[in-house]
């Protein structure tokens, strides 16, 4: 992948450099998202067909900076979503900064209609967290009890700030939220997002897709600020977005932004 943006880099771009932040200091929550180049976040229901390999480099790198990947549960049932398997380098690299082996998944239900022996609980190296609320059928919060840590975070639906702060009492403190688009937009909503990764895949689809976040309008757009844009061979963007609505943000996240460029080369 090569820098577009703050300005270019011709030369492959140092992955790790680009997206860490080095000291969030608190909880720090970063949406990981694909979208066609007409907005589009499903190609015929599933996101993969949006994707392609450097996206999945990154999506992969992402969850290896992160402490636990937050998901809504339709995303679990229609991508058959799995446990996460870092790379033995990348589980090195991760106890070396304190962390654990593997990112733990919590994944956000009302319903609890997740197969316990769906990929999910059988293919993880750690129990998944399944976040509820006080209205989820008791007899599906049993049969997930066995092969999950269940908590509660909200009466009729699930509080996602409530939630974010239970993972944050957990030492969960790097969250990659990714999606889909109904969970990311309460994410939004609750003021707790601090970054965007977004890739645009090079396609057209137009159709009834959804775009990467549904649900109600936002009570005040959210302005974003572009950190990077990198781009690879295959014509995807990679747009590092940081979100202004948190004024605690952590001084390291917009270092790309804060850096000087070489002399003789303008920023745009
Ligand atoms: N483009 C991308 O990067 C990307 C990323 C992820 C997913 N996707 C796509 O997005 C689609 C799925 O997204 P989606 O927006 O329909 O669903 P989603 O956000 O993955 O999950 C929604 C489900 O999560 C639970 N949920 C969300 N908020 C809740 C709350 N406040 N309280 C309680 N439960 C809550 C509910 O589960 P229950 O029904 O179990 O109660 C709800 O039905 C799929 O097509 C997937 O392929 C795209």
């Amino acid at each position: 992948m090569r820098r577009l943006l703050p300005w270019p880099v011709g030369d492959a771009v140092d992955l790790d450099a680009a997206y860490w932040v080095e000291d969030p200091g608190r909880q720090h929550v970063v949406g990981a998202m694909v979208a066609s180049a007409d907005g589009a976040a499903e190609a015929e229901g599933r996101a993969g067909g949006l994707s392609g390999p450097a996206d999945v480099r990154l999506f992969a790198l992402l969850r290896g900076h992160a402490d636990v990947l937050l998901v809504g549960a339709s995303t679990v049932r229609i991508e058959q979503y799995g446990g996460d398997q870092p790379s033995p380098e990348r589980r090195a690299w991760r106890t070396d900064r304190g962390m654990a082996e593997v990112p733990r998944i919590a994944v956000v239900t009302r319903s609890c209609a997740l197969d316990p022996a769906g990929p999910l609980f059988t293919d993880t190296m750690v129990r998944p967290l399944i976040v509820t609320c006080s209205a989820a059928p008791p007899e599906r919060v049993a049969m997930l009890t066995d092969v999950a840590d269940v908590v509660t975070a909200g009466d009729d639906s699930v509080d996602i700030a409530a939630a974010l702060d239970v993972l944050a009492e957990r030492g969960l403190r790097r969250v990659s939220c990714e999606g889909g688009p109904t969970l990311l937009a309460q994410a939004i909503a609750a003021g707790r997002l601090d970054e965007l990764s977004l890739t645009v895949s090079p396609l057209l689809l137009a159709g009834p897709a959804r775009r990467i976040l549904s649900g109600p309008p936002l009570r005040v757009p959210v302005r974003l600020r572009l950190a990077h844009v990198l781009e690879d061979d295959d014509g995807f963007l990679f747009l590092r977005y940081l979100l202004d609505i948190r004024p605690d943000q952590p001084p390291d996240s917009d270092a790309a932004l804060r850096s000087q460029p070489p002399p003789g080369m303008a920023l745009r």
